[in-house]
């Protein structure tokens, strides 16, 4: 049996990128190894998933199949990596290493993985419904055709873009972390709505449409964020004593030191 692509831990994210792929038959379900760390995903997944793919526990002989899959995606947690020893098959000289890990960078995996070509991605969590973003960063001696297979492994899920790694912290702060951001200003506003009397339901569902109206408008019609907030904001009216309130608690600043702190930490993991 010849492995194309091997998933060195098979969690929620990998599950993301590697179930478009195989629905638009980019890859076999027999081409596929995957490793999980305990047995209850195992056996979730030889149960549940509704590809018939290859999976293993890592403790299990068989793991180190993986090792003779041209490229293989890295997708367990950060902490974990400690417990991930490259082996030096035969065939591994020119094969590829796709890290999806936060904050490790392409010096930490070269090291690390001496016998592969290294790739590092940053992806977000809408990803899990097709709509990520996806930032690549290449390491060296990755021809085109190795970019296109890896480029592809994302692009039905997601946006990809292509960085120098330097600014996949940055990107990590805009793209990974702020879905929280966001999160905390739905929470946030519809619990204004519930002081103001409405339920909490009917006030996250109403924030949510909001929100989706108004990305609509930024995205589609071609106003800037200025012209939106000049069209809302009427002399004396509500809007501006909103506005004037989150000037006065220093909201966008909040916002601009939180993208700040996430950099930097990201910074700090590489
Ligand atoms: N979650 C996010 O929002 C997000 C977004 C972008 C990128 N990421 C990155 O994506 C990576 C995966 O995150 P996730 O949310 O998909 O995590 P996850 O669902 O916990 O998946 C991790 C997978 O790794 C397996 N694993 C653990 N130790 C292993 C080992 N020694 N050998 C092989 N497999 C092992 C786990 O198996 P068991 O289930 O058996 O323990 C699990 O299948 C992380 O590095 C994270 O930084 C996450």
């Amino acid at each position: 049996m010849s492995f194309k692509l091997g998933v060195i831990g098979f969690g929620n994210i990998a599950k993301a990128i590697i179930t478009p792929f195989l629905e638009q038959e980019l890859i076999k379900s027999n081409e596929v190894i995957c490793l999980v760390n305990s047995k209850k995903s195992f056996d979730n997944i030889k149960k549940f998933y509704k590809y018939d793919i290859n999976v293993f526990l890592a403790s299990s002989d068989d793991a180190k199949l993986i090792w003779d899959c041209p490229t293989k995606l890295l997708s367990i947690k950060p902490q974990h990596l400690e417990n991930i020893e490259e082996i030096n098959t035969k065939r591994s000289s020119n094969n590829i290493i796709v890290s999806i890990l936060a904050g490790v960078s392409l010096k930490t995996l070269e090291k690390k993985f001496p016998n592969h070509k290294c790739v590092r991605a940053v992806t977000n969590i809408p990803i899990t419904i097709k709509n990520g973003l996806t930032a690549i960063s290449w390491g060296d001696r990755i021809n085109n055709d190795e970019k296109i297979f890896v480029r592809n492994l994302f692009k039905n899920a997601s946006k990809v873009f292509e960085f120098s790694e330097e600014y996949l912290d940055i990107f990590l702060a805009l793209t990974s972390s702020s879905p929280a951001i966001i999160a905390l200003i739905v929470d946030a506003l519809s619990d204004g709505g519930l002081n103001g009397g409405l339920s909490k339901e009917i006030s996250e569902e109403l924030i949510l449409d909001m929100i989706l109206g108004t990305i609509l408008m930024l995205k589609d019609s071609k106003i800037t964020t200025t012209d939106l907030k000049n069209m809302v904001t009427s002399p004396g009216g509500t809007t501006i004593s909103a506005l004037r309130v989150l000037e006065e608690k220093s909201f966008k600043s909040a916002l601009i030191e939180a993208i700040i702190a996430a950099t930097n930490k990201s910074k700090e993991f590489n």
